[in-house]
Protein backbone atom coordinates (compact mmCIF):
# COMPACT_ATOMS: atom_id res chain seq x y z
CA UNK A 1 0.00 0.00 0.00
CA UNK A 2 3.22 2.19 0.83
CA UNK A 3 3.37 2.16 -3.33
CA UNK A 4 -0.09 3.91 -3.72
CA UNK A 5 0.80 7.33 -4.37
CA UNK A 6 -2.32 8.75 -5.69
CA UNK A 7 -6.29 7.91 -6.70
CA UNK A 8 -4.92 6.52 -10.13
CA UNK A 9 -2.49 3.91 -8.35
CA UNK A 10 -5.46 2.75 -5.95
CA UNK A 11 -7.90 2.40 -8.81
CA UNK A 12 -4.85 0.05 -10.89
CA UNK A 13 -4.82 -1.67 -7.64
CA UNK A 14 -8.68 -2.38 -7.91
CA UNK A 15 -8.31 -3.55 -11.17
CA UNK A 16 -6.36 -6.02 -10.35
CA UNK A 17 -8.50 -7.70 -7.01
CA UNK A 18 -11.98 -7.19 -8.29
CA UNK A 19 -13.24 -9.60 -10.98
CA UNK A 20 -13.84 -7.18 -14.28
CA UNK A 21 -17.56 -6.98 -14.19
CA UNK A 22 -17.83 -5.38 -10.92
CA UNK A 23 -14.12 -3.50 -11.87
CA UNK A 24 -15.92 -2.00 -14.72
CA UNK A 25 -19.61 -1.41 -12.82
CA UNK A 26 -17.53 1.00 -10.66
CA UNK A 27 -15.32 2.50 -12.71
CA UNK A 28 -17.18 2.90 -16.06
CA UNK A 29 -19.82 5.39 -17.13
CA UNK A 30 -22.75 4.82 -19.80
CA UNK A 31 -23.52 4.80 -23.17
CA UNK A 32 -20.26 6.32 -24.77
CA UNK A 33 -18.88 7.70 -21.38
CA UNK A 34 -19.01 11.33 -22.53
CA UNK A 35 -20.07 12.58 -19.18
CA UNK A 36 -17.69 10.73 -17.79
CA UNK A 37 -14.80 12.43 -19.64
CA UNK A 38 -16.81 15.92 -19.30
CA UNK A 39 -16.71 15.49 -15.49
CA UNK A 40 -12.98 15.54 -16.01
CA UNK A 41 -12.46 17.97 -18.77
CA UNK A 42 -14.94 20.77 -16.35
CA UNK A 43 -12.63 20.46 -12.93
CA UNK A 44 -9.24 20.28 -15.01
CA UNK A 45 -10.43 23.67 -17.31
CA UNK A 46 -10.47 25.31 -13.90
CA UNK A 47 -7.49 27.00 -12.22
CA UNK A 48 -6.92 27.75 -8.39
CA UNK A 49 -5.17 31.11 -7.75
CA UNK A 50 -2.31 31.05 -4.87
CA UNK A 51 -1.61 34.37 -3.00
CA UNK A 52 2.42 34.64 -2.56
CA UNK A 53 3.80 35.15 0.88
CA UNK A 54 0.76 34.25 2.70
CA UNK A 55 1.50 30.70 3.77
CA UNK A 56 -0.25 29.94 7.01
CA UNK A 57 1.13 28.10 9.73
CA UNK A 58 -2.16 26.49 10.95
CA UNK A 59 -4.42 25.33 7.81
CA UNK A 60 -8.04 24.17 9.44
CA UNK A 61 -9.50 21.69 6.73
CA UNK A 62 -12.07 20.58 9.49
CA UNK A 63 -15.71 22.50 8.05
CA UNK A 64 -19.96 22.65 8.79
CA UNK A 65 -22.38 20.75 6.52
CA UNK A 66 -25.88 20.91 7.64
CA UNK A 67 -24.83 22.63 10.92
CA UNK A 68 -22.75 19.37 11.41
CA UNK A 69 -18.77 19.75 12.36
CA UNK A 70 -17.01 17.24 9.86
CA UNK A 71 -12.96 16.82 9.43
CA UNK A 72 -13.05 17.59 5.85
CA UNK A 73 -15.22 19.21 2.91
CA UNK A 74 -16.30 15.79 2.04
CA UNK A 75 -18.76 13.01 2.32
CA UNK A 76 -18.28 9.39 1.17
CA UNK A 77 -21.07 9.18 -1.72
CA UNK A 78 -23.61 6.40 -1.43
CA UNK A 79 -22.60 3.27 -3.57
CA UNK A 80 -24.30 0.57 -4.61
CA UNK A 81 -22.83 -2.59 -3.31
CA UNK A 82 -19.87 -1.29 -2.03
CA UNK A 83 -20.08 -4.69 0.13
CA UNK A 84 -19.05 -6.28 -2.58
CA UNK A 85 -15.96 -4.89 -2.99
CA UNK A 86 -14.84 -5.74 -0.07
CA UNK A 87 -16.60 -8.12 2.97
CA UNK A 88 -19.14 -5.98 5.01
CA UNK A 89 -17.89 -3.20 2.88
CA UNK A 90 -20.43 -0.87 3.66
CA UNK A 91 -19.17 -1.17 7.56
CA UNK A 92 -15.27 0.02 6.77
CA UNK A 93 -16.31 2.40 4.60
CA UNK A 94 -17.79 3.46 7.64
CA UNK A 95 -15.02 3.22 9.96
CA UNK A 96 -12.63 4.84 7.75
CA UNK A 97 -15.38 8.24 7.20
CA UNK A 98 -15.17 7.79 10.88
CA UNK A 99 -11.89 8.24 11.28
CA UNK A 100 -11.51 11.48 9.40
CA UNK A 101 -14.67 12.57 10.61
CA UNK A 102 -16.48 12.69 7.61
CA UNK A 103 -20.21 11.13 6.86
CA UNK A 104 -20.45 8.16 5.08
CA UNK A 105 -23.47 8.13 3.23
CA UNK A 106 -24.97 4.76 2.79
CA UNK A 107 -27.25 3.34 -0.08
CA UNK A 108 -30.59 1.47 -0.05
CA UNK A 109 -28.79 -0.85 -2.31
CA UNK A 110 -25.96 -1.49 0.06
CA UNK A 111 -25.16 -5.27 1.07
CA UNK A 112 -24.61 -4.66 4.42
CA UNK A 113 -27.49 -3.34 6.25
CA UNK A 114 -27.92 0.18 8.48
CA UNK A 115 -28.24 -1.75 11.83
CA UNK A 116 -25.10 -3.77 11.09
CA UNK A 117 -23.06 -0.58 9.72
CA UNK A 118 -24.38 1.34 13.03
CA UNK A 119 -23.14 -1.73 15.03
CA UNK A 120 -19.97 -1.79 13.39
CA UNK A 121 -19.23 1.49 12.86
CA UNK A 122 -21.16 3.39 16.47
CA UNK A 123 -18.77 6.72 15.93
CA UNK A 124 -19.55 7.12 12.16
CA UNK A 125 -21.90 9.98 11.45
CA UNK A 126 -24.18 7.72 8.84
CA UNK A 127 -26.60 9.42 5.96
CA UNK A 128 -29.13 7.48 4.34
CA UNK A 129 -29.34 7.49 0.64
CA UNK A 130 -32.73 6.53 -0.51
CA UNK A 131 -34.16 5.51 -3.37
CA UNK A 132 -38.13 5.32 -3.54
CA UNK A 133 -39.29 2.00 -4.13
CA UNK A 134 -42.64 1.76 -6.15
CA UNK A 135 -44.56 0.45 -2.75
CA UNK A 136 -43.92 3.40 -1.08
CA UNK A 137 -45.35 2.02 2.48
CA UNK A 138 -42.35 -0.31 2.13
CA UNK A 139 -39.99 2.55 1.57
CA UNK A 140 -41.92 4.34 4.64
CA UNK A 141 -41.17 1.12 6.75
CA UNK A 142 -37.17 1.19 5.93
CA UNK A 143 -37.30 4.58 6.95
CA UNK A 144 -38.82 4.00 10.54
CA UNK A 145 -35.32 1.11 10.37
CA UNK A 146 -33.56 4.09 9.38
CA UNK A 147 -34.63 6.44 11.66
CA UNK A 148 -34.35 4.05 15.13
CA UNK A 149 -30.59 3.36 13.96
CA UNK A 150 -30.51 7.08 14.80
CA UNK A 151 -29.63 8.70 11.07
CA UNK A 152 -30.75 12.14 11.01
CA UNK A 153 -29.77 12.86 7.78
CA UNK A 154 -31.59 11.78 4.60
CA UNK A 155 -30.43 11.55 1.24
CA UNK A 156 -32.91 11.58 -1.82
CA UNK A 157 -31.68 10.32 -5.05
CA UNK A 158 -33.59 12.12 -8.02
CA UNK A 159 -31.62 11.45 -11.18
CA UNK A 160 -32.22 7.30 -11.60
CA UNK A 161 -35.68 7.29 -13.02
CA UNK A 162 -34.42 4.21 -15.27
CA UNK A 163 -31.85 1.90 -15.10
CA UNK A 164 -28.87 3.35 -17.04
CA UNK A 165 -27.51 2.26 -20.23
CA UNK A 166 -24.29 0.48 -19.31
CA UNK A 167 -23.34 -1.88 -22.14
CA UNK A 168 -20.38 -2.92 -20.96
CA UNK A 169 -22.58 -4.57 -18.15
CA UNK A 170 -23.86 -6.94 -20.42
CA UNK A 171 -20.76 -7.64 -22.45
CA UNK A 172 -19.18 -8.77 -18.87
CA UNK A 173 -22.16 -10.71 -17.74
CA UNK A 174 -22.13 -8.40 -14.94
CA UNK A 175 -25.82 -7.89 -14.23
CA UNK A 176 -27.81 -7.27 -10.63
CA UNK A 177 -28.98 -10.09 -10.42
CA UNK A 178 -25.48 -11.41 -10.83
CA UNK A 179 -25.62 -13.64 -13.97
CA UNK A 180 -23.70 -16.94 -13.93
CA UNK A 181 -22.92 -16.79 -17.25
CA UNK A 182 -19.67 -18.70 -18.50
CA UNK A 183 -17.78 -15.59 -18.56
CA UNK A 184 -19.28 -13.88 -15.39
CA UNK A 185 -18.43 -16.95 -14.10
CA UNK A 186 -14.67 -17.23 -14.83
CA UNK A 187 -14.12 -13.48 -14.49
CA UNK A 188 -14.90 -14.87 -10.89
CA UNK A 189 -12.53 -17.79 -11.06
CA UNK A 190 -9.42 -15.70 -12.49
CA UNK A 191 -9.74 -13.00 -9.53
CA UNK A 192 -9.23 -15.69 -6.68
CA UNK A 193 -8.34 -13.62 -4.31
CA UNK A 194 -11.30 -11.68 -3.99
CA UNK A 195 -13.37 -14.77 -4.84
CA UNK A 196 -11.82 -16.41 -1.24
CA UNK A 197 -11.85 -12.72 0.74
CA UNK A 198 -15.19 -11.13 0.26
CA UNK A 199 -17.44 -14.11 -2.13
CA UNK A 200 -16.49 -17.12 -0.07
CA UNK A 201 -16.00 -15.11 3.15
CA UNK A 202 -19.74 -14.36 2.38
CA UNK A 203 -21.19 -17.82 1.14
CA UNK A 204 -19.39 -19.16 4.82
CA UNK A 205 -21.43 -17.18 6.62
CA UNK A 206 -24.79 -14.78 5.47
CA UNK A 207 -24.70 -16.50 2.18
CA UNK A 208 -24.69 -15.13 -1.01
CA UNK A 209 -24.79 -11.24 -0.89
CA UNK A 210 -28.16 -9.90 -1.26
CA UNK A 211 -29.39 -5.64 -1.22
CA UNK A 212 -29.74 -6.05 2.81
CA UNK A 213 -32.54 -3.44 2.93
CA UNK A 214 -34.88 -5.06 0.52
CA UNK A 215 -37.58 -6.39 2.86
CA UNK A 216 -37.24 -10.07 3.81
CA UNK A 217 -40.71 -11.18 1.38
CA UNK A 218 -38.72 -9.59 -1.59
CA UNK A 219 -35.49 -10.16 -0.29
CA UNK A 220 -33.63 -11.42 -3.70
CA UNK A 221 -30.21 -13.07 -3.78
CA UNK A 222 -28.11 -10.64 -5.80
CA UNK A 223 -28.19 -13.73 -8.24
CA UNK A 224 -32.29 -14.04 -8.79
CA UNK A 225 -33.66 -13.62 -11.62
CA UNK A 226 -36.45 -10.60 -10.79
CA UNK A 227 -36.42 -7.87 -8.39
CA UNK A 228 -39.94 -8.03 -7.52
CA UNK A 229 -42.09 -5.03 -8.81
CA UNK A 230 -42.80 -3.63 -5.49
CA UNK A 231 -39.08 -2.80 -4.29
CA UNK A 232 -38.66 -1.83 -8.57
CA UNK A 233 -37.42 2.09 -8.29
CA UNK A 234 -40.06 4.09 -8.42
CA UNK A 235 -39.84 5.85 -11.73
CA UNK A 236 -42.58 8.42 -11.17
CA UNK A 237 -41.06 10.38 -8.43
CA UNK A 238 -42.35 13.64 -8.21
CA UNK A 239 -42.45 17.16 -5.74
CA UNK A 240 -45.02 15.39 -4.13
CA UNK A 241 -43.27 12.32 -3.12
CA UNK A 242 -40.58 15.04 -1.74
CA UNK A 243 -43.24 17.13 -0.02
CA UNK A 244 -44.38 13.93 1.73
CA UNK A 245 -41.25 12.58 2.44
CA UNK A 246 -40.43 16.25 4.27
CA UNK A 247 -43.94 15.38 6.23
CA UNK A 248 -42.61 12.57 7.57
CA UNK A 249 -38.58 12.71 7.97
CA UNK A 250 -37.99 15.02 10.99
CA UNK A 251 -33.90 15.39 10.34
CA UNK A 252 -32.63 17.22 6.88
CA UNK A 253 -33.18 15.69 3.88
CA UNK A 254 -30.79 16.17 0.75
CA UNK A 255 -31.82 15.97 -3.09
CA UNK A 256 -29.15 14.39 -4.99
CA UNK A 257 -28.93 14.75 -8.38
CA UNK A 258 -29.84 18.13 -9.12
CA UNK A 259 -28.37 19.96 -12.45
CA UNK A 260 -30.82 22.67 -13.05
CA UNK A 261 -31.52 26.12 -11.27
CA UNK A 262 -35.18 25.65 -11.36
CA UNK A 263 -34.54 21.97 -9.37
CA UNK A 264 -32.20 23.20 -6.82
CA UNK A 265 -34.90 26.63 -5.96
CA UNK A 266 -37.93 24.43 -5.95
CA UNK A 267 -36.24 21.58 -3.52
CA UNK A 268 -35.57 24.62 -1.35
CA UNK A 269 -39.30 25.96 -2.09
CA UNK A 270 -40.34 22.35 -0.68
CA UNK A 271 -38.59 23.05 2.61
CA UNK A 272 -35.49 20.65 1.70
CA UNK A 273 -32.50 21.34 3.59
CA UNK A 274 -29.99 21.07 0.82
CA UNK A 275 -29.43 19.54 -2.53
CA UNK A 276 -26.23 17.59 -4.09
CA UNK A 277 -25.27 18.70 -7.72
CA UNK A 278 -24.55 15.93 -9.41
CA UNK A 279 -23.78 14.21 -12.36
CA UNK A 280 -24.08 10.79 -10.80
CA UNK A 281 -20.51 10.45 -11.52
CA UNK A 282 -21.35 10.04 -15.11
CA UNK A 283 -22.96 6.70 -15.06
CA UNK A 284 -26.62 7.70 -16.03
CA UNK A 285 -27.12 10.23 -18.57
CA UNK A 286 -24.52 10.73 -21.13
CA UNK A 287 -25.50 14.21 -22.07
CA UNK A 288 -25.48 15.64 -18.30
CA UNK A 289 -23.60 18.77 -18.07
CA UNK A 290 -20.80 18.72 -15.82
CA UNK A 291 -21.52 19.52 -12.17
CA UNK A 292 -18.26 22.14 -12.20
CA UNK A 293 -20.20 23.91 -14.98
CA UNK A 294 -23.28 24.01 -13.42
CA UNK A 295 -22.88 24.35 -9.31
CA UNK A 296 -22.17 28.56 -9.62
CA UNK A 297 -25.24 29.19 -11.02
CA UNK A 298 -27.61 27.16 -8.34
CA UNK A 299 -24.68 28.37 -5.24
CA UNK A 300 -25.63 31.54 -6.40
CA UNK A 301 -29.32 30.88 -6.26
CA UNK A 302 -30.12 28.95 -3.38
CA UNK A 303 -26.63 28.61 -1.31
CA UNK A 304 -27.97 31.03 1.11
CA UNK A 305 -31.42 29.35 1.72
CA UNK A 306 -30.11 25.99 1.83
CA UNK A 307 -27.18 23.58 1.43
CA UNK A 308 -25.07 23.09 -1.60
CA UNK A 309 -22.98 19.87 -2.13
CA UNK A 310 -21.18 18.45 -5.33
CA UNK A 311 -19.94 15.30 -6.65
CA UNK A 312 -18.77 13.50 -9.85
CA UNK A 313 -14.92 12.96 -11.24
CA UNK A 314 -13.45 14.60 -7.50
CA UNK A 315 -10.39 12.50 -7.79
CA UNK A 316 -7.65 14.56 -6.24
CA UNK A 317 -8.08 16.75 -3.42
CA UNK A 318 -7.56 20.05 -5.34
CA UNK A 319 -10.59 18.97 -7.44
CA UNK A 320 -12.49 18.65 -3.75
CA UNK A 321 -11.21 22.58 -3.55
CA UNK A 322 -12.32 23.41 -7.05
CA UNK A 323 -15.71 22.39 -5.86
CA UNK A 324 -15.76 24.06 -2.81
CA UNK A 325 -14.48 27.07 -4.91
CA UNK A 326 -17.88 26.68 -6.66
CA UNK A 327 -19.93 27.16 -3.70
CA UNK A 328 -20.06 23.42 -2.59
CA UNK A 329 -19.99 23.15 1.16
CA UNK A 330 -18.73 19.50 0.95
CA UNK A 331 -17.84 17.11 -2.10
CA UNK A 332 -19.12 13.73 -2.17
CA UNK A 333 -16.54 11.16 -3.27
CA UNK A 334 -18.51 7.85 -5.29
CA UNK A 335 -15.66 5.51 -6.82
CA UNK A 336 -12.34 6.76 -5.28
CA UNK A 337 -13.40 5.46 -1.64
CA UNK A 338 -14.33 2.00 -3.48
CA UNK A 339 -10.77 1.99 -5.10
CA UNK A 340 -9.44 2.39 -1.58
CA UNK A 341 -11.28 -0.70 -0.03
CA UNK A 342 -10.32 -2.77 -3.14
CA UNK A 343 -6.71 -2.13 -2.95
CA UNK A 344 -6.52 -2.84 0.83
CA UNK A 345 -9.64 -3.51 2.47
CA UNK A 346 -10.48 -1.08 5.70
CA UNK A 347 -7.07 0.33 5.81
CA UNK A 348 -7.08 0.99 1.84
CA UNK A 349 -10.10 3.08 2.42
CA UNK A 350 -7.88 4.51 4.93
CA UNK A 351 -4.88 5.61 3.29
CA UNK A 352 -7.24 6.71 0.28
CA UNK A 353 -8.69 8.82 2.79
CA UNK A 354 -5.59 10.03 4.19
CA UNK A 355 -4.04 10.90 1.31
CA UNK A 356 -6.96 12.82 -0.22
CA UNK A 357 -6.19 14.86 2.95
CA UNK A 358 -3.01 15.34 2.63
CA UNK A 359 -3.19 16.74 -1.11
CA UNK A 360 -6.07 19.43 0.50
CA UNK A 361 -3.89 20.31 3.06
CA UNK A 362 -0.90 20.41 0.14
CA UNK A 363 -2.91 22.50 -1.99
CA UNK A 364 -3.98 24.84 0.78
CA UNK A 365 -0.58 25.43 1.83
CA UNK A 366 0.34 26.88 -1.82
CA UNK A 367 -2.52 28.79 -2.25
CA UNK A 368 -1.87 30.48 1.06
CA UNK A 369 -5.50 30.13 2.46
CA UNK A 370 -6.20 28.60 6.37
CA UNK A 371 -9.45 27.48 5.23
CA UNK A 372 -10.98 25.47 2.23
CA UNK A 373 -13.78 28.07 1.90
CA UNK A 374 -10.98 30.84 1.17
CA UNK A 375 -10.68 29.15 -2.01
CA UNK A 376 -13.97 31.10 -3.64
CA UNK A 377 -12.88 34.05 -5.55
CA UNK A 378 -9.60 32.39 -6.22
CA UNK A 379 -11.03 29.76 -9.27
CA UNK A 380 -10.17 30.50 -12.84
CA UNK A 381 -11.36 28.84 -15.91
CA UNK A 382 -9.74 27.91 -18.96
CA UNK A 383 -10.86 30.07 -21.71
CA UNK A 384 -11.36 27.80 -24.54
C1 LIG B 1 -20.48 1.73 -8.05
C2 LIG B 1 -21.34 2.92 -7.82
C3 LIG B 1 -22.61 2.75 -7.30
C4 LIG B 1 -23.42 3.86 -7.06
N1 LIG B 1 -24.64 3.68 -6.44
C5 LIG B 1 -25.38 4.76 -6.11
C6 LIG B 1 -26.57 4.60 -5.34
O1 LIG B 1 -26.95 3.49 -4.95
N2 LIG B 1 -27.29 5.71 -5.05
C7 LIG B 1 -26.88 6.97 -5.44
O2 LIG B 1 -27.55 7.95 -5.15
N3 LIG B 1 -25.74 7.14 -6.15
C8 LIG B 1 -24.98 6.07 -6.47
N4 LIG B 1 -23.80 6.26 -7.15
C9 LIG B 1 -23.36 7.63 -7.49
C10 LIG B 1 -22.51 8.21 -6.36
O3 LIG B 1 -23.28 8.44 -5.21
C11 LIG B 1 -21.88 9.56 -6.77
O4 LIG B 1 -22.88 10.45 -7.19
C12 LIG B 1 -20.83 9.42 -7.87
O5 LIG B 1 -20.14 8.20 -7.78
C13 LIG B 1 -19.85 10.57 -7.79
O6 LIG B 1 -18.89 10.48 -8.79
P1 LIG B 1 -17.42 9.87 -8.56
O7 LIG B 1 -17.58 8.39 -8.53
O8 LIG B 1 -16.67 10.33 -9.77
O9 LIG B 1 -16.90 10.42 -7.27
C14 LIG B 1 -22.97 5.16 -7.40
C15 LIG B 1 -21.69 5.32 -7.93
C16 LIG B 1 -20.87 4.22 -8.13
C17 LIG B 1 -19.49 4.44 -8.67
Amino acid sequence: MARLLNTADYREAARRFLPRGLFEYIDRGTEDELALANLRRALDDLYLTPSVLAGHPARELATTVLGQSIGLPMVIAPTALAGLVAHDGEVKLARAAARQRIPFCISTQSVTTIEEVRAGAPDATVWFQLYLWKDRELSYRLLDRVRACGVTTLVVTADTPVGPNREYNKRNGFGVPFSYSTRAVLDVLEHPRWFASVLLRYLATTGMPSYGHYPAEFRNSVTRAQIHRAVALENLLNWDDLSELRRRWPGQILLKGVLAVADAIRAADVGLDGVVVSAHGGRNLDVAPPSADVLPAIAEAVGNRIEVLADSGARRGSDVLKYVALGAKAVMLGRAPLWGLAAGGEAGADGLLAMLRTEIDLAMTFLGIARPEETRGRIVRRVA
